[in-house]
């Protein structure tokens, strides 16, 4: 068997490498082990000239991490414009937003060959390729054009419109015939495969897109907030709720997360609730994400602001409702925070999975679960019918599903919870890999 390489714009980072966090790197992980593998992507620093082109390589438990740095131009270009203020918020539904100029795409497509001419020399005639997400749509074509010759595989962890949207963007049909030459091309849910054949529909293409829903390393998580529990910061937090009900919010601050939605919500529930008033705190976790994009300076500004709102409008002498921090929080910190919480609000307005949903149910335990609050249009939603599902844009809605969690029975709680722990048992990161790769392996060439 050849080996596996892995193409994203994100690579783990040097610490992730020995010990891999999130739920790509997890999965992926999983399946690299024991096989002789390559991961292949941008270093995440900046350098300028000819030097920054140059690939790296480092080999770590039997993988070899090949990086090359950007430009900043490049990274302005191809990263922040191209793939964050166009592509991103398309296929999160939000024509309204992008932000579209030619020379972009210019060096969406610079960048893109740039990895091409990097790869195709380490690569040999029987590696399986898999490339990853937004940022490395044309990257296959790129490839194919450099004569690589196996089999090349395409995961968009993003959502996909239908083409009423997608025709928005003024390059769809030339990206979208790009991504034709995969050899599969797999999305996450069964929506994301309807919209995705119904552009290739108009387009008179046919080539083989199918649904693979990402998971987590269930296990893996709720071993970390197991282990977790007794750490110093865990103590700090439990013990700074005084018994009142914790509710959590995780997220990448990013507007598709619906953050500003959900504190309307909250403070709709606190509002229509007061008898839970001074008896929950709502701790939102929210680093920054994508600094270098207006849009998302813009919504850490209305979050700061509403936040005090908020807190300003219902806080007492000795009670403040939100705890909101921008600070990263470590991997092994959030998993006991998870298990802490009696529910956790992940309410985004458009998302390809959301991992956050299925991390905080195998954080619970059975003795005491948590309720989940999701959104019908998190990519989890379909698959995870046993969560209290709300509109995240009916603030109305949010405020019922909070006092709904906040009263629901122990068994009503343990019977949804045990529904959704099987779901996220099964549907694992490492059986999302093995079956796309199997279904990889058994395709037909695309041309
Ligand atoms: P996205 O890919 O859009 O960021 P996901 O919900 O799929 O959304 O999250 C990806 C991963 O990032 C998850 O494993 C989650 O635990 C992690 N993550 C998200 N927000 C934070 C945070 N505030 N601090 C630490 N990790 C986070
Ligand atoms: O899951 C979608 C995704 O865009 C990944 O491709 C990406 O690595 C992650 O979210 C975080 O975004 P970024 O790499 O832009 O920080």
């Amino acid at each position: 068997m050849g080996r596996l390489i892995i193409v994203s714009n994100r690579v783990p980072s040097p610490h992730e490498r020995v010990q891999p966090v999130g739920g790509l790197t997890v999965g992926l992980a999983d399946v690299v082990r024991g096989v002789e593998s390559l991961w292949f992507g941008w270093s995440g620093q900046h350098a300028e000239g000819a030097a920054a082109q140059d690939v790296t390589c480092e080999t770590v438990a039997g993988v070899t991490y090949a990086t090359i740095d950007l430009t900043s131009a490049q990274h302005e270009r191809y990263y922040e414009h191209f793939s964050n203020d166009l592509i991103w918020p398309l296929f999160h539904y939000r024509p309204g937003i992008i932000t579209y100029h030619r020379q972009d795409l210019a060096a969406y497509y610079g960048v893109n060959d740039l990895f091409a001419d990097r790869l195709a020399p380490l690569l040999r005639p029987d590696d399986t390729i898999w490339v990853h997400d937004y940022h490395l749509i044309p990257l296959g074509q790129a490839l194919r054009a450099r004569g690589v010759t196996g089999k090349i595989g395409f995961f968009l962890h993003i959502p996909c419109p239908p083409w009423s949207v997608m025709r928005v963007l003024p390059c769809a049909e030339e990206l979208l015939r790009a991504m034709a030459a995969y050899d599969l091309i797999g999305v996450q849910t069964d929506e994301d495969a309807r919209n995705l054949g119904e552009c290739y529909e108009v387009m008179g293409l046919d080539p083989t897109v199918r649904a693979f829903p990402i998971g987590i390393d269930p296990r893996g998580f709720e071993q970390e907030a197991k282990d977790n529990v007794g750490d110093p910061e865990v103590r700090r937090l439990r013990e700074s709720l005084r018994g009142r009900k914790l509710i959590i919010g995780v997220d990448r601050l990013d507007y598709s997360k619906g953050l500003l939605e959900r504190l309307h919500g909250y403070e709709a529930f606190l509002k229509r609730f007061p008898e839970h008033l001074r008896g929950v705190i709502f701790v939102q976790i929210a680093p920054p994400s994508r600094e270098g994009v207006a849009n998302y300076q813009a919504l850490r500004r209305e979050l700061d602001e509403l936040v005090g709102f908020v807190n300003g409008k219902h806080a007492d002498f000795d009670w403040t409702p939100i705890r909101y921090l921008t600070q990263p929080v470590p991997r092994h910190l959030l998993a006991s925070f998870h298990r802490l919480a009696d529910v956790a609000l992940v309410t985004p307005l458009r998302d390809g999975m959301n991992l956050v949903a299925k991390e905080f149910v195998a954080a619970q335990d059975d003795a005491d679960p948590g309720v989940l609050i999701l959104s019908h249009f998190a990519g989890a939603a379909p698959d995870m019918p046993e969560a209290l599902l709300v509109n995240p844009y009916d603030t109305d809605e949010i405020a019922d599903a909070l006092h709904q969690a906040l009263t629901m029975p122990l068994d009503a709680r343990q019977k949804r919870w045990r529904a959704l722990r099987a779901e996220v048992g099964l549907n694992t990161a490492a059986e999302w890999a093995k079956r796309f790769l199997s279904t990889l392996e058994a395709s037909a060439p695309s041309s």
